[in-house]
């Protein structure tokens, strides 16, 4: 019964030794103390043993079982630490190689600028209404108190699909479109590209404009004057002064160029400014009543205000970019400039 009982355990010592995986080890559990294993069965064969020998013969079983288990283990941990120290070999890092660094994108500084203009006006209450890029003569011109085959049009010269059909050369058709679906007061503002035929470096047949109108009873250029200032203080810094000059647009009445202290030399004159301290913005006015009659409003009971700027314009002004172009070419090296992070 010895020589059996050294013959399992002999047989379990040769069978490790050429294990080399921990599922081969598993495998082997099942073969010596698994259900029908080999030491598992012995205990089967204790009917045979006479009975003052059994409890002798179950204690014999026990301790083979143990020591059995016990080379397992011993096999276990050689394994283990066999397999960790390949994986470690495997998976060796060089912490001294340099790192894989990512390339972070920016906005774009049409995007910078336009966020912080809309930004500007949003905390001073506007709504944003962005209308179509394709729109019709009556909603460019006509509803802006500029006549069919009149002058003015010359100002906005654009591409046309048909005779009545074009791309907006402004944003100002925004205003209509507002005041034909909301009634006073509104308090508006609407971005987005425009198109014009014109192409030099400061010119760029398409480039970008916002819009901004307000309406409501005794809407006046002091209104203009107040939310302008306001405006260039955040767009700029907190020293920069507007300045109203007399001009001309169909659709406002007076109309006003306005002109903001230059942002480089802070009007002392220099090369951005051309030596005069100023610098044009924008274009301005009190809306004209003929413009909002045409969209339904009662010229008597309330008046607006309006002015248009130019993205590209502020932009240019804001980082001394000289030519309107570079802003379209998709240089990666002058766009990076711009990356605040
Ligand atoms: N639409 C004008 C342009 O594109 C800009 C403009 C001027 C808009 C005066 C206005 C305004 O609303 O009052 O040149």
């Amino acid at each position: 019964m010895q020589e059996q009982f050294n013959n399992v355990k002999q047989s379990a010592i040769i069978d490790l030794e050429n294990v080399s995986s921990m599922r081969e080890i598993n495998d082997l559990k099942v073969k010596y103390v698994g259900k029908s294993g080999l030491v598992t069965s012995l205990l089967r064969t204790m009917k045979d043993i006479a009975p003052e020998m059994r409890s002798t013969f179950g204690k014999m079983v026990n301790d083979l079982k143990e020591e059995v288990l016990s080379l397992f283990a011993q096999k276990e941990t050689l394994l283990k630490e066999k397999e960790l120290k390949e994986r470690f070999e495997r998976e060796k890092i060089d912490v001294t190689l340099p790192g894989k660094s990512q390339t972070i994108g920016s906005l774009h500084p049409l995007n910078i600028v336009k966020n912080k203009i809309l930004n500007a006006f949003c905390g001073m209450g506007f709504e944003i209404f962005e209308g179509p890029e394709i729109d019709t003569d009556y909603y460019c011109f006509q509803a802006l108190n500029i006549p069919k085959d009149h002058p003015a049009r010359d100002m906005q010269d654009t591409f046309y699909f048909t005779e009545n059909i074009l791309l907006r050369p402004h944003t100002s058709p925004g205003q209509v479109r507002t005041m034909e679906n909301k009634k006073p007061p509104i308090k508006i503002l609407s971005p987005g590209k425009v198109y014009r035929a014109d192409d030099d470096a400061s010119h760029s047949p398409m480039f970008h404009q916002i819009e901004g109108l307000v309406v409501d009873k005794g809407v006046s250029l002091c209104d203009l004057k107040g939310l302008l200032d306001e405006f260039v203080k955040i767009m700029f810094d907190d020293d920069t002064k507007t300045r109203f000059r007399p001009s001309f647009f169909p659709f406002t009445e007076p109309s006003v160029e306005v002109d903001v202290t230059c942002c480089k030399c802070h009007g002392k004159g220099c090369s951005l400014c051309k030596g005069t301290g100023w610098i044009e913005i924008l274009g301005a006015g009190i809306v004209n009543k003929n413009v909002l009659e045409m969209s339904g409003i009662d010229s008597n009971e309330y008046s607006g205000l309006a002015f248009g700027l130019g993205v590209e314009r502020i932009t240019m002004i804001k980082y001394g970019i000289s030519d309107i172009r570079t802003l379209f070419e998709n240089n990666v090296k002058f766009l990076k400039q711009f990356n605040r992070r």
